[in-house]
Order: C-alpha cells, then sequence, then structure tokens
C-alpha cells in the first residue's frame, strides 16, 4: 500500500536502475514525481535534526514536507542539556519543540540515559548514593516532563547491551545504581514525568550481531519482568550497503516477537562503510537501494499497532554524522541539495 498513482515494483525497477547510474550522482539521476514519504508511508516517518538546521529554510521546508516526526540528534542528551556547574539549558530542544509544534510534528525523546554521556555534574556526585538517586531523578523529570505532551514517545535507555552481546555495558548510573536497576528506575521516573509517553529500549548493531539482538531481547524481558513501563524497542539500523539480504527482515520480526510496538530509529546505509568489500560504487548504490527496500518492506508488514514509527538518521547527505567519518559517504534517501536519489525510490517501492 504505497498510495494512490504508486507503482511499487516500477518504483524498485526505476530506483535499481537509477541507482546503477547514480554515480553522476548529478539531477538527472535523481527519480522525477515521488510523492513524498509521509504521504505514503503507512506508519509516521521520522528525521533526526539539529536547532541550528532550522535556520535554513530549503532544510525547514524539506522536513516539513517529508516527515510526521522529528527526534533532536543532540540537544535532548545530557551533553547538551547538562551545564558543568549542574544546570540545565533547554534552547536547543525548545526550538526544535516549537518547530514541531508549528509544522504539526511529533516530537520523539533522544535520549534520557545512556553509557556514552555522564556529564561532570554527575560524575561529581560522588558523596552518597541518595544524593546520585535524587540528582538522576530530578533530571529525567526535568527533561522527560518538560516535553510531557509534546514527544510521542523516549528512548529512556539507550544502548545498554554490550558491543559483543556478551552482557550489559558498564556505566556510571549502572555503577552508581545497578546493572538493571537503573534502568528500572529511569523507565520509571520518565513514566512520572510523562504518563503518556510511549516508553522505549533503544539499540544498534542488532542486525550485524544475532548475539547481541538476543541479549537485547532479554534484557527487553528482563526489564517486564521487573516492572519497568517498557512501551517499545528501537533498532537504530546504521547499516552498510553490503548488508547480507534478509538481515533486516530478521532483525524486525525478532524485535516484534516480544509484541510492544517497534521504533525502527536511526536508520542510514553506509556507502563508503562497505567498500572495503564492494569497490564498485554502481554496486554499491543498488545495494543501498535494496537495503531500503527491504527495510520499507519488513516494516509494513508488522502489524499496524506495532508499526511505531520509522526515522531516518537525516534526510540530505550532507547532514549525516557519517560524513565525519567519511566525507564521501552518502548514506541517506536525499542528496544534498535535498533532492530525492534511487535510495528514496527504493524506500517507497518498498512501502506496503
Ligand atoms: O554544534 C556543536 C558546536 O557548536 C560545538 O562547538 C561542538 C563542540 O562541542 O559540538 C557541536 O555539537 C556536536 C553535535 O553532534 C552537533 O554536530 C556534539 O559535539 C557532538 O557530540 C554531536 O554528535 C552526535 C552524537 O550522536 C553524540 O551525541 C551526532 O550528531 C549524532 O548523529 C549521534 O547520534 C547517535 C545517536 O544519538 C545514538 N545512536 C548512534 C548515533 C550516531 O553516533
Amino acid at each position: 500500500m504505497t498510495g494512490p498513482g504508486v507503482n511499487r515494483r516500477a518504483l524498485i525497477g526505476s530506483a535499481l536502475a537509477l541507482a546503477a547510474c547514480e554515480r553522476r550522482a548529478d539531477a538527472q539521476t535523481s527519480p522525477a514525481n515521488l510523492p513524498t514519504l509521509r504521504s505514503v508511508a503507512p506508519f509516521p516517518v521520522g528525521t533526526c535534526l539539529q536547532a541550528l538546521q532550522l535556520d535554513d529554510p530549503a532544510f525547514a521546508a524539506l522536513v516539513a514536507a517529508q516527515v510526521s516526526q522529528l527526534t533532536p540528534e543532540w540537544e535532548m542528551k545530557m551533553e547538551y542539556i547538562v551545564q558543568d556547574d549542574g544546570s540545565l539549558r533547554f534552547e536547543g530542544p525548545d526550538k526544535i519543540a516549537a518547530f514541531a509544534r508549528s509544522a504539526g510534528i511529533r516530537l520523539f525523546g533522544h535520549t534520557l540515559v545512556w553509557y556514552a554521556q555522564s556529564p561532570p555534574a554527575f560524575e561529581r556526585l560522588d558523596v552518597s548514593r541518595i544524593a546520585f538517586d535524587a540528582a538522576y531523578r530530578n533530571y529525567i523529570l526535568a527533561v522527560a516532563g518538560r516535553y510531557r505532551g509534546q514527544v510521542s514517545g523516549w528512548d529512556v535507555v539507550n544502548e545498554a547491551v554490550a558491543e559483543d552481546g556478551e552482557g550489559w555495558r558498564d556505566s556510571l548510573w549502572s555503577r552508581k545504581l545497578g546493572a538493571l536497576d537503573h534502568m528500572v528506575l529511569a523507565f520509571q521516573h520518565a513514566r512520572e514525568a510523562d504518563p503518556d509517553a510511549v516508553l522505549f529500549l533503544n539499540d544498534y548493531n542488532l542486525e550485524n550481531i544475532p548475539k547481541k539482538r538476543a541479549t537485547f531481547l532479554k534484557l527487553a524481558e528482563a526489564l517486564l519482568k521487573a516492572g519497568a513501563p517498557l512501551g517499545g524497542l528501537g533498532t537504530q539500523t546504521h547499516v552498510a550497503a553490503d548488508l547480507a539480504p534478509g538481515e533486516l527482515s530478521r532483525t524486525i520480526s525478532d524485535l516484534a516477537s516480544l509484541g510492544l510496538p517497534v521504533h525502527l530509529s536511526e536508520m542510514d546505509v553506509s556507502i563508503t562503510r562497505s567498500e572495503g568489500l564492494i569497490k564498485d560504487r554502481t554496486r554499491l548504490a543498488a545495494g543501498q537501494a535494496r537495503v531500503y527496500a527491504e527495510a520499507a518492506e519488513a516494516f509494513s508488514s508488522l502489524p499496524p499497532s506495532q508499526r511505531f514509527a520509522f526515522t531516518h538518521w537525516g534526510l540530505r547527505d550532507g547532514d549525516s554524522w557519517l560524513k565525519r567519518e567519511n566525507a564521501a559517504d552518502t548514506p541517506l534517501l536525499f542528496d544534498d541539495q535535498g533532492r530525492p536519489k534511487a535510495a528514496a525510490a527504493a524506500w517507497i517501492g518498498g512501502l506496503r
């Protein structure tokens, strides 16, 4: 079901043909007359963004036209909000929230607790568990409470599973409040702050490392058993163009096995991360289109109640975090000028 007048098979076919000649990366290869992502997707479509990008009218217009959910790329994280003196700043997320409200787009909160970010203001709270516990709860209440009624959900705990899937990560939070308890507390505090938001456990590489996917699912079950108000599972889906066919479908199907809503939360498909294995850019562009089509098809095939949202980690290639790793990467659906690529046609063609 890809909306009126959109021939799915033709779209995928043209996408793959386009991808084969996308090497020239110019306007001529941009698929013509594509519908917007949000107009054809049978579920909310999102993108990440930074407050600063909203100063670009072309960017703001592209976002408002293409998506129905926004995830602040970094402004709702501790690294932005928590100042060295322990005070909190909200200009960035407030700007994004205001834009979302004006554009009639829902907001998604990312992320409350992450092993990768433990600001000095928390590190200093070595004094006692009581002080740390209070600061942890107050932070979550302040941030999740501020956007209550605006966000559809929160990534409450991000990337809790070890890189290789052998257990859970160690962090300031786990050391101070307990390996599982710090996560249960985070979900409970988030629920106290916002009674309606869907509360997610989010992680990455669930496609590439089956052991990590299994540990992630076991952690979700442990949280539910401990009484945490876990309401959804997020799979980031930062993948590469050489991802083996079927890996994405298996991952989405496994995540859906718990019966909770699934958020495909941060998708991008790197070209350059595959170059070690495939040198031919034409094949890589076709591989990227195939991966996007598989993701759209697999997510569309979930029961509607489990299709929380499908979020791309950016719209225009030039905005991608992956550019910091390799400026030649082109991982997203739109080119630097905001024109849809073959990958966009393939993603739309994959929708059911
Ligand atoms: O914009 C400020 C700039 O004004 C300042 O001078 C500079 C130095 O402090 O920081 C700049 O902000 C950077 C921000 O990206 C915007 O570019 C932050 O330092 C930098 O840490 C932040 O990186 C983000 C990263 O998460 C860490 O928060 C990336 O944009 C973002 O794409 C990345 O996203 C993560 C997800 O949250 C979790 N899953 C993996 C994904 C990719 O790493």
